[in-house]
């Protein structure tokens, strides 16, 4: 039987970024040194992917409902964000990461969505990692959105698919921070996804956290609703 591993492009994990805040707290620091510490670990993440079988990683960095945060957290955040764009790109490209940011654009602070449209275009041939992150981002938002594009007549699976999903379900959601909720991300996308959940906090969460989580999505036995072929074989 084919692994899912085996597939050409490779596995679609997504994760939930989560834990930042007390991460710092319990050192004694601001949120934002959180934050902080958190980009650490997405480059970190993104490094040791391609080696795992990934070929797609989606990171929620900051959703739709993040702005209800304290001003000056937002402000934190969108500082990295572009600190983020600034500093990574050449480094991405050079190492074959394809980055595109997902989610709203226009509620952006000036200046990012152009840093954005700069980052995606400097990394547009890497085919190595395709590093998907996602900000200003609703899921229930892009599903209306698409809903709206493709008007009644156009709507159905394939087309929502097609219009939400560019690189395909995601085939593994991992939230770290020890919560267990979907907190609005790829909610079409996560159909048939195997969940992870791991109390590690985010800054903490390093490359052999993500080895454990291919690990267990590799023993996971993915039926999509229907029987696998042993257990057919057995009842025929
Ligand atoms: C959740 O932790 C994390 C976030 C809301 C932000 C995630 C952002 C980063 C990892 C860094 C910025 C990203 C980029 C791409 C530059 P939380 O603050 O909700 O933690 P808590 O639940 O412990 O309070």
């Amino acid at each position: 039987m084919q692994s899912p591993l085996d597939r050409r492009s490779g596995l679609h994990a997504a994760i939930i970024m989560d834990g930042n805040g007390r991460w710092a707290r319990a050192r004694g620091l601001p949120r934002g040194a959180g934050h902080r510490a958190g980009v650490k670990a997405i480059q970190q993440v993104a490094e040791a992917a391609p080696a795992l079988g990934i070929g797609t990683l989606t990171l929620y960095a900051f959703s739709s409902d993040n702005w209800r945060r304290p001003a000056e957290e937002v402000g934190g955040l969108m500082r990295l964000l572009r600190a983020y764009l600034r500093g990574e790109t050449e480094r991405l490209a050079r190492s074959g990461t394809r980055l595109t940011v997902i989610g709203r654009r226009d509620r952006l602070p000036a200046g990012i969505p152009e840093a954005i449209a700069r980052a995606e275009a400097a990394t547009e041939a890497g085919d190595r990692l395709n590093l998907r992150i996602a900000v200003d981002y609703s899921s229930r938002d892009a599903i209306l959105a698409a809903a709206a594009r493709l008007g009644p007549e156009g709507l159905s699976r394939d087309a929502m698919s097609e219009a939400l999903c560019g690189p395909g379900d995601v085939d593994l959601l991992i939230r770290t921070g020890g919560e267990k909720r979907l907190s609005d991300f790829l909610l079409w996308e996560a159909a048939y996804a195997e969940l992870h959940f791991t109390e590690r906090m985010w800054p903490d969460f390093e490359a052999a956290d993500l080895a454990a989580a291919v690990a267990d999505f590799a023993a996971r036995d993915r039926r999509f609703g229907g029987l696998n072929p042993p257990l057919l074989t057995a009842a025929a």
